[in-house]
């Protein structure tokens, strides 16, 4: 394990991270990921618990949240920050009793007795430049982002798309998944696209309570449906703002983790060169899923 600078294209450094087995951790919320993962992998889980999974910023918390209430029987929100089983305390994560973790993890990563007891996954992916885009726009208001503050787009994507600010370049977290699934083909994995959840919710809805066997009722997906949709959820979520968030930033008038939900957005960010660079390492990829731009 290795600490280092990142740094932008003037030579300031931009953000600490510890670099482990491949991958980056942020140094402010992460730096003891050794330790972390050696002790998830001594931590015992349930056979109905399940992780929530995904690169960051593609509708995590949105998944977790329909998940929760669907096995809750509930269109409650809740107004818990979602467990990220890397980051969270493993004492505490013992605690929680409803067993809906989440996690950006690569699956050599995942705790040993989750990962064999083929405890259910689901993972949600998102077409990456609106990753790149809702990321850059995140990152600015929490600590681990304090010296990007002022970053420009162009800056911060190069950093992004080379994988130097989180975890490893997008195709190579996807592809860590897509190559696990086709190794083990038993254990259930849901894969859900940001892009089809927001076209059409409650058969998303309905197909996430099939995967977990629920037996929701059509009223309740209905409901559900209705209290994820962006604007209902954002506004719940922006009057009810965790106290935990105190930990991920500073910013107090606002949930950092909703901003505009939308499909394209990218559109707006992106340049010519820079749409096409992320289309081409997607091809070269040859990643097995649907990816949709709009
Ligand atoms: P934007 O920044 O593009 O708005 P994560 O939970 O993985 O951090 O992902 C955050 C992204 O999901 C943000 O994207 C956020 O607005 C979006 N999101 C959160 N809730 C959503 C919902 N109910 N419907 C659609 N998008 C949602």
């Amino acid at each position: 394990m290795s600490r280092k600078d990142i740094k932008d294209n003037s030579g300031k450094v931009v953000m600490q991270v510890v670099e482990y087995d491949g991958f980056m951790f942020h140094v402010s919320t992460m730096g003891h990921i050794m330790e972390q993962l050696k002790q998830l992998k001594d931590m015992s889980f349930r056979d109905s618990d399940v992780c929530v999974i995904s690169y960051p910023k593609s509708g995590t918390h949105w998944c977790c949240e329909v998940v929760r209430m669907l096995r809750n029987n509930s269109s409650e929100y809740h107004d818990m920050l979602h467990p990220l089983i890397e980051v969270f305390p493993v004492e505490k994560l013992k605690q929680m009793f409803d067993g809906v973790f989440v996690s950006h993890l690569a699956p050599q990563h995942m705790p040993k007795d989750f990962m064999e007891r083929k405890c259910k996954i689901i993972n949600i992916y998102r077409n990456p430049k609106d990753v790149a885009v809702s990321y850059f726009n995140y990152v600015k208001k929490t600590k681990s982002g304090e010296l990007m503050k002022d970053m420009e787009f162009d800056v911060f994507f190069n950093l992004f798309w080379t994988g130097q600010l989180r975890s490893c370049p997008w195709t190579k977290y996807i592809k860590e998944w897509t190559n696990y699934k086709e190794e083990n083909p038993s254990h259930p994995l849901l894969n859900l696209c940001y892009e089809d959840m927001k076209k059409d919710l409650k058969t998303h809805v309905k197909k996430i309570a099939d995967f977990l066997e629920l037996h929701t009722s059509d009223e309740l997906v209905t409901e559900i449906a209705n209290a994820c949709e962006f604007k209902a959820m954002s506004a719940y979520k922006n009057s009810n703002i965790p106290a935990f968030m105190s930990i991920v930033t500073d910013v107090k008038d606002e949930n950092i983790f909703y901003r505009k939900g939308e499909a394209g957005d990218w559109k707006n960010w992106l340049k010519v060169a820079q749409s096409e660079a992320v289309d081409a390492a997607v091809e070269a990829a040859k990643i097995p899923l649907d990816i949709k731009y709009t």
